[in-house]
């Protein structure tokens, strides 16, 4: 993360945008934000254009204060302006639309847009989970999803190279662990569940389980598992979530993991680093890999942490100042025409 920067005066931007003084065609002639001093990461100070992404509607009723150029101050991305005043929908470079804030309609949506201005689809989950795609075709320019085909990749969490990176492993008193919140009996990873805990003992946590986790007790408690079940609820190419990310590898745990194949997994962490449910032909023999394992297999699914640490992608403000980072390699001048067929896909 960047060294925090002092503050151009937010409202100066914010003036002159409502005042309508500045050109809202092209990118271009947008106004630069005021430079304070030799600050180089706020307000886009010799680093181009400030973009307006305007997100139609916040996720959760604390809507963070967007008079702050959060983008820059928390996270280092120059030049983006979040703002939730639908009064800058004529000057937004980007609108945003969260799919769970989604409206029912599209006619519920402006009808026009100013040339130029792109429109995003932002959604987490995956398509098993994700209703009433089908009225949305050729609304959006550009989609935010999990999926790394997305204009905008938004992933639950990667390895990032850390240099001083050093292996630790917490201390552990127990086998397997398991949060699970929404348990249901059609899932695949009930079925795995059930028939996986008639070889060995699985610590379940979570709503389902009747045993919840607050929110600072879940990585205290997984990481005393030598393994944790990062069972995904449904399967899906590139659909890899925080089970994995935060429960398991942040907690410091070695996942066992429930999803796309291993060969997708491979995509986005070592090889070595997890154990897939695939890799077995029966139940029993992951179980009997997992219970009867040394100390010195154990510690090799660990090697990662000598190079990386894991970064979680958590927070919607996050997600959407990286828009900025990644605008100007978006495609100009293209809709989705079928956006259920292509989430489907
Ligand atoms: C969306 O586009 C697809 C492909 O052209 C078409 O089959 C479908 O009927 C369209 N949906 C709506 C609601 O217009
Ligand atoms: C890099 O690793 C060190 C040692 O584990 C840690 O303190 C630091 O926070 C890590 N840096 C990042 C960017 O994760
Ligand atoms: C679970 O066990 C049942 C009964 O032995 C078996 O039919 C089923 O295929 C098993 N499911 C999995 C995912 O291993
Ligand atoms: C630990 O297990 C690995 C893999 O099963 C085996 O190759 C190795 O010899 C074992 N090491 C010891 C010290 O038992």
């Amino acid at each position: 993360m960047s060294p925090l920067c002092p503050m151009p005066p937010s409202w100066v931007a914010e003036l002159t945008a409502l005042m309508g003084l500045f050109s809202v065609q092209g990118a271009a002639s947008r106004p630069q934000a005021p430079c304070p001093g030799r600050c180089c990461c706020c307000g886009g100070c010799g680093a181009g254009p400030v973009l307006t992404v305007l997100v139609w509607e916040w996720p959760s009723r604390q809507v963070p204060d967007f008079s702050r150029d959060v983008c820059c101050e928390q996270y280092g991305i120059a030049g983006c302006r979040l703002s939730t005043d639908r009064r800058l929908l004529s000057q937004a470079d980007v609108v945003v639309f969260l799919h769970t804030t989604l409206p029912r309609g599209r006619d519920e949506l402006p009808r026009d847009r100013p040339q130029g201005q792109g429109w995003v689809w932002a959604s987490l989950e995956s398509p098993t989970n994700t209703r009433a795609l089908a009225g949305w075709n050729q609304t959006f320019n550009w989609v935010m999803t999990y999926r790394r085909d997305s204009d905008i990749f938004m992933p639950y969490g990667k390895l990032v190279p850390n240099r001083s990176a050093t292996v630790s492993i917490p201390t552990k008193t127990n086998l397997v662990s398991w949060v699970i919140s929404n348990y249901h009996r059609t899932q695949k990873r009930a079925e795995v569940y059930k028939n996986l805990s008639r070889y060995l003992h699985v610590n379940i946590y979570g709503k389902a389980a009747k045993k919840p986790l607050c929110k600072d007790c879940l990585l205290p408690t997984t990481s005393k598992s030598k393994f944790y079940l990062a069972f995904e609820n449904s399967i899906h190419q590139d659909y890899i979530t925080e089970k994995l990310w935060r429960n398991s590898l942040l907690a410091g745990t070695v996942p066992v993991v429930l999803g796309p194949p291993r060969s997708n997994y491979e995509q986005f962490i070592p090889a070595d680093s997890f154990i897939h449910v695939d890799d077995f032909g029966s139940l029993a023999d992951l179980a009997s890999f997992l219970k009867t394992m040394n100390s010195s297999r154990y510690r090799q699914f660990f090697a990662w942490q000598k190079r990386y640490s894991v970064k979680l992608y958590a927070d919607w403000t996050e997600r959407i100042c990286t828009i900025c980072a990644t605008y100007p390699r978006l495609p100009q001048g293209h809709l989705y025409p079928d956006l259920q067929s292509w989430f489907n896909t």
